[in-house]
């Protein structure tokens, strides 16, 4: 990143006049508190796993001093408990796992998992994914993008609050390296059914609906989307080398 000013992250915005600028999110403020099980787990671990929200305004942010090394880089978005996260990663000890997710105790859950499984390999930080896709990534930077489970927001007046829309299918083409996969599953038919027609119509992606992706473990959200009868879907997109970029760079 430059010396500049970094941009505002969404929660920092505000007009000339000092109120704060209305955004819309793929997620909603949920409680902060910590169970006694997630605070011991954030006590003993957050200084290994966790980056500091404000570590990203500070100018010349490196990802790879936060890793402590140069190694491709995975991007999840949403890691609620870590499931996911704590398997594919400890699978995974050639790749840095750069998981977000804006719910604290989520993220305590996770450092558990984290070091129940030894993986060194992860960072988990409490911001806004889609503004650190934008801002926080080179073009054609990213190895995989994971996103499982992404909140649905079922009703119509909140569709616009879903994350897999045609201008972060832009992004995410952009920010992949050529070939590197967007990976992804839900267990909400209409959403599964947007996904698809929003990544077909990316001209930066090709792919579609996928058998499940074995590697990938069996989460609670996957668990009651199946106990409630939903059929779970993945998709999995290739970033197609020398795609049109349709976001520019950091
Ligand atoms: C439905 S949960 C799924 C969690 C997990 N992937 C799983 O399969 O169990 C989706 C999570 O994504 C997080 N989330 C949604 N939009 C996000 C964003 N833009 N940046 C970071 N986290 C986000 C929410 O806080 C929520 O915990």
């Amino acid at each position: 990143m430059s010396d500049q000013l970094p941009p505002a992250r969404p929660h920092l915005k505000f007009t000339e006049d000092g109120r704060r600028v209305r955004e819309v999110l793929s997620y909603a403020r949920r409680g902060s508190r910590f169970t006694p099980t997630q605070q011991e787990a954030w006590d003993a671990h957050h200084e290994r796993w966790v980056i500091p929200d404000d570590a990203v305004d500070v100018p010349g942010f490196s990802l790879a001093e936060w890793f402590g090394r140069q190694a491709p880089v995975v991007v999840e978005i949403g890691s609620g408990v870590g499931e996911a996260t704590a398997a594919l990663a400890a699978a995974r000890p050639a790749c840095d796992v750069l998981a977000f997710e804006v719910w604290r105790p989520g993220i305590a859950t996770t450092l558990g998992l984290l070091a129940e499984a030894g993986a060194d390999n992860v960072r988990l930080i409490s911001i806004d994914a889609v503004w650190a896709l934008e801002h926080l990534f080179a073009p054609g930077s990213v190895e995989e993008v994971w996103t499982f489970f992404p909140d649905p927001w079922p009703k119509k007046r909140h569709h616009k609050r879903r994350l897999v829309s045609s201008a972060f299918a832009g992004l995410v083409a952009s920010r992949l390296r050529p070939g590197g996969l967007w990976r992804l599953a839900t267990d909400w038919g209409q959403y599964a059914e947007q996904m698809q027609v929003v990544l077909d119509g990316e001209p930066g992606l090709e792919g579609g609906p996928t058998e499940r992706w074995a590697d990938r473990p069996l989460t609670r959200f996957e668990r009651k989307g199946l106990a409630a009868g939903r059929a779970i879907v993945d998709l999995t997109y290739r970033a197609v080398p020398s795609a049109p970029s349709v976001t520019s760079g950091p």
